[in-house]
Order: structure tokens, then C-alpha cells, then sequence
């Protein structure tokens, strides 16, 4: 498929989706919403593809939502639009994806990489949330993940200030999982999607919604959904497999049922 603010490659069973509007610090609008939808829903219907990574420039990562087109926007748009809802769709994606972060992440472009699985973070990573110096406040789940991620007192301190968070505080925050050197992002990103994708398929989601389910839940709650899909899984043929595989003391062949 053709896009016209995001470049998407595969490399073997990885996808990689690089944003791609330099001029304007890959400023979210909404036509990278569109394409970023596409780009999800096409990654999670390829059955070759099992991982994915998203990134932006060594510059920005994003710098937001775009400013210029929220400009003329009174409340009628905003709400009749329901503005930013369809970024649920980008979150909806089964499938793993990374955020590779370099650079400005900010506002939408925040939350947009808050929006992935985990987020790998270059030395160069800078994370704030500034909307309020604009009169508005996070538009795209900001105050809820970035709450979630880093706890209330940093993140008041940052919707309040809008001041940014760098990278060695956002590891030591718990928002990203890894801080690496800016020229090893892309590298260190696709190893981490690479070793992702070599998962049996359906262990890879069951993971991932277990994970998630932790902050759609109470404790007991989410406990239940846990051990209902571990047990789900047993029923598996790659469970079969990988325990076979261990005790045979080889690698195991997944077949993704
Ligand atoms: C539209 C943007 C943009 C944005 C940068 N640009 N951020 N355009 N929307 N969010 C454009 C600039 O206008 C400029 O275009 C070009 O990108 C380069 O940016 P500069 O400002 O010249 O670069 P620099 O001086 O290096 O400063 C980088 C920066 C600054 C610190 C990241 O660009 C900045 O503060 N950007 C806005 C960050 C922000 O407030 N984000 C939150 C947005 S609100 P021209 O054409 O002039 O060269 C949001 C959610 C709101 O995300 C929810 C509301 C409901």
C-alpha cells in the first residue's frame, strides 16, 4: 500500500513503520491517523508478520498533535468530530509493536508511543506532555497512560509544567523499558521485534492481553483472565510443542495454533 506521511517496510516477519512528515517534526494529523490505521490493521491481517516497530526521525519522534490543523477547531468540531477517537483503532492492533522513541516526543507524540506495547528509548529521547502551555491538556490518553506509567506525582508535574522528561528519567520512571545509544534505536529495536516474532503466535497475544488486562481490572479480576488463557493455551499445539522441545532439549517449531 502507498502512504503519504509513513514509510512501512518488512523485514522478514518484522514491519517497520517510520513516520515521515520531517518538515513538520512528524506532527500528527490526520492523515497520519489514517495511514497509521491502515498500516496497524494491514500488519495485524499479514500472518507472516509478527512484530512490529514504530518510529520517527533522530529529531522527533513526534512533536505532537498537529497545531495547525487544531488551530481553527472550536468545541463543535472537536467533540461533533470526536477528535482523536480513531487512535483507538491504532490501539485496538492484536499483534506487538515497539515504539522507538528518539528525540521530541511530545504531546500526541507521547501518548502515541505510550500507545505501544513498550517503548525502547534512544539517549537522545526527549518525553513531555505540554499542552497546557497551548490552553489545552492531553487529547489522545495522556493523563491516564502517562498516570499509569510513571505515577501521579511525576505526571501532574508534567501536565502542569510541560516540562520534559529525558531519557534517563523516563527509565528510571518506568516509561520506557530500555535506554539505548541513538545510533543502536532502530538496531536495538528490530533485535528486541526480531526475538518477539521467533515466539509462538498465540502465546505472543495471550501475553499481551494478559498484560494489558492489568490495567482494565481489579487484581482478582485480572488474575482470572490470566490463568483462564494459560489454560486456554495448554489446549495449544505449540504448548504441546515447546514443552516437547525443552525436554528434548531442542528449539521449538511453532505453528500458531
Ligand atoms: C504542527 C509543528 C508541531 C506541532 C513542530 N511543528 N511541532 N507543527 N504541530 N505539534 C513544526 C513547526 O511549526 C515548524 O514548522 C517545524 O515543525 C519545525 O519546528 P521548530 O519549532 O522550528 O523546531 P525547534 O525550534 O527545533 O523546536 C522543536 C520543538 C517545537 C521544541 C519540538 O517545535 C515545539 O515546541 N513544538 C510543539 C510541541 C507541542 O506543544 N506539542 C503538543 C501539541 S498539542 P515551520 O513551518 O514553522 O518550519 C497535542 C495534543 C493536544 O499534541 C490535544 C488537544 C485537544
Amino acid at each position: 500500500a502507498d502512504y503519504e506521511t509513513i514509510l512501512v517496510e518488512t523485514r522478514g516477519p518484522v514491519t517497520l513503520i517510520t513516520l515521515n512528515r520531517p518538515q513538520a517534526l512528524n506532527a500528527l494529523n490526520a492523515q497520519v491517523l489514517a495511514d497509521l490505521i491502515a498500516a496497524f490493521a494491514a500488519y495485524d491481517a499479514d500472518a507472516e508478520q509478527r512484530c512490529a516497530v514504530l518510529t520517527g526521525s533522530e529529531k522527533a519522534f513526534a512533536a505532537g498533535a498537529d497545531i495547525k490543523e487544531m488551530q481553527p477547531m472550536g468545541f463543535a468540531r472537536v467533540y461533533g468530530e470526536n477528535l482523536f477517537a480513531g487512535w483507538e483503532r491504532v490501539t485496538a492492533t492484536r499483534k506487538p509493536w515497539i515504539a522507538a522513541v528518539a528525540g521530541f516526543a511530545l504531546g500526541g507524540g507521547c501518548e502515541l508511543a505510550m500507545m505501544a506495547d513498550f517503548i525502547i528509548a534512544a539517549d537522545s529521547a526527549k518525553f513531555g506532555q505540554p499542552e497546557i502551555k497551548l490552553g489545552v491538556a492531553p487529547g489522545m490518553g495522556g493523563s491516564q497512560r502517562l498516570t499509569r506509567a510513571v505515577g501521579k506525582a511525576k505526571a501532574m508535574e508534567m501536565c502542569l509544567t510541560g516540562r520534559f522528561m529525558d531519557a534517563a528519567e523516563a527509565e528510571r520512571a518506568s516509561l520506557v523499558s530500555r535506554v539505548v545509544p541513538a545510533a543502536e534505536l532502530i538496531a536495538e529495536a528490530l533485535k528486541t521485534a526480531e526475538a518477539i516474532a521467533a515466539m509462538p503466535p498465540l502465546a505472543t497475544i495471550a501475553n499481551k492481553e494478559m498484560v494489558n488486562a492489568a490495567f482494565e481490572t481489579g487484581l482478582g479480576m485480572g488474575i482470572q483472565f490470566e490463568r483462564r488463557l494459560f489454560a486456554g493455551l495448554a489446549a495449544t499445539e505449540d504448548k504441546a510443542e515447546g514443552m516437547t522441545a525443552f525436554v528434548e532439549k531442542r528449539k521449538g517449531v511453532w505453528q500458531g495454533r
